[in-house]
């Protein structure tokens, strides 16, 4: 076999395995109704957890954006790419989760896998939880430094993993809101082990910004944590801008010094075109929106209430989550598959995740939800995922 059907053959076994992942075209702007083929749907997929994406402030905010700032920025943000108007947006963004500086980049993904060997590299440690996104997975990959994995949210196991360890740098990294379980890291208990072990800590907050804590300051706002460490330079914070922020984008806060080491040493940041300004004077109206969002993250709030209230989950468990992430477990992956399917054929969208993404076994419907849904959307989901559990 040549390199070719080497490949070839390998994409029929995803297929053949139902791995292989597909596109839908949507022909609408992002919103929980979509068509897809002529076809409608509301759908429960997106991570636009405020319903920013297609709030009409927000589009006439990147409109004006384009026409003050032109579309391209023309180099990577340390040659000529940088301009005012992000430089603004960073010290929004700083101000906003209460550290000294915040660096934005391009994607949450450049953001992570990026940073991760911009703090530590051969000889060092890095201790992740196993449940980590793709992009601090990658990153640790990158990094060249050792890699400890341990059980999700197991405080005890990276403790353990901490005091074995002689690296002279040691990095502990941890979604904050884990993005296919939709559960929190113990960031409290995180803190603490980093401090008395000597760590830094590398907070992804990327489902959580701008839905928890006050105002939507983000998981580390919401979790009580002393000013002290909360400010101090152990800690380092990402946030995306492409979730509940509604636009695209990513940001590291933290303290000033080693927000310039990173602006300094991140390789996705130095070795890329600087993102277009245009998003930065949207970025500044959705901070805005955000700022001002209690009433939407309450009908948010309002949303998850209901949808744990009415499923019957007699077979089909909820996991435990506050976040707009819902995972209702199916277990057996042709069976999550089939769910997806059947809802579909009844208009309702909701993507069905399977192992590798998520342990075997534990196949499940990840339903996000936005603020731009309403109370029949949840309503519509419940009482079909009812019927379908009643009779599978
Ligand atoms: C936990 C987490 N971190 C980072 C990212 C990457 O962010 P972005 O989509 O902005 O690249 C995602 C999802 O995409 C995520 O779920």
């Amino acid at each position: 076999m040549n390199q070719r059907e080497r490949l070839r053959a390998a994409l029929a076994a995803l297929e053949r395995d139902h791995l292989r992942r597909m596109r839908r075209d949507n022909e609408r702007p992002c919103s929980p109704r979509v068509c897809i083929d002529g076809r409608e749907f509301v759908a429960f997929c997106s991570n636009d957890y405020l319903g920013l994406a297609g709030e009409p402030e927000l589009a006439e905010a990147l409109a004006e954006g384009a026409h003050r700032w032109g579309v391209g920025s023309g180099a990577s943000h340390i040659v000529s790419g940088h301009y005012t108007v992000q430089h603004e947006l960073e010290r929004r963004l700083a101000n906003f989760v209460g550290r000294e500086r915040a660096l934005v980049f391009s994607t949450g993904f450049m953001a992570n896998s990026g940073i991760v060997p911009a703090l530590a590299g051969r000889g060092d440690a890095i201790f992740a939880d196993k449940l980590n996104h793709a992009s601090l997975i990658d990153g640790v990959l990158l990094s060249r430094a050792a890699s400890h994995r341990y059980p999700h949210l197991d405080m005890a196991a990276l403790a353990s993993q901490l005091r074995a360890s002689s690296a002279a740098v040691k990095l502990i990294v941890s979604d904050a809101v884990f993005s296919m379980d939709g559960d929190l890291a113990p960031l409290a208990e995180l803190m603490a082990l980093a401090e008395r072990f000597d760590a830094w800590l590398l907070i992804d907050d990327a489902h959580g910004f701008g839905v928890l804590g006050p105002q939507g300051r983000g998981s580390l706002a919401a979790a009580g944590l002393p000013a002290a460490a909360r400010e101090g330079w152990r800690l380092i914070q990402v946030g995306t801008l492409s979730k509940a922020a509604g636009v695209s984008g990513a940001f590291v806060a933290g303290e000033a010094d080693v927000i310039e080491w990173l602006m300094q040493k991140t390789r996705s940041y130095i070795f890329t075109t600087g993102s277009p300004p245009a998003l930065a004077h949207a970025l500044l109206t959705s901070l805005d929106l955000i700022e001002a969002g209690d009433a939407r993250r309450a009908h948010l709030a309002m949303l998850i209430a209901r949808l744990g209230g009415g499923l019957a989950q007699k077979r089909w468990q909820l996991l435990p989550s506050r976040t707009p992430i819902q995972p209702l477990v199916i277990g057996d992956n042709a069976a999550a598959l089939a769910v997806g399917e059947a809802l579909m054929q009844a208009g309702l969208w909701v993507p069905a995740i399977r192992p590798p993404t998520v342990p075997a076994g534990s196949a499940r419907l990840r339903i996000s939800l936005s603020a731009a849904h309403t109370p029949t959307d949840v309503d519509r989901l419940v009482a079909a995922l009812n019927r379908l559990e009643e009779t599978w």
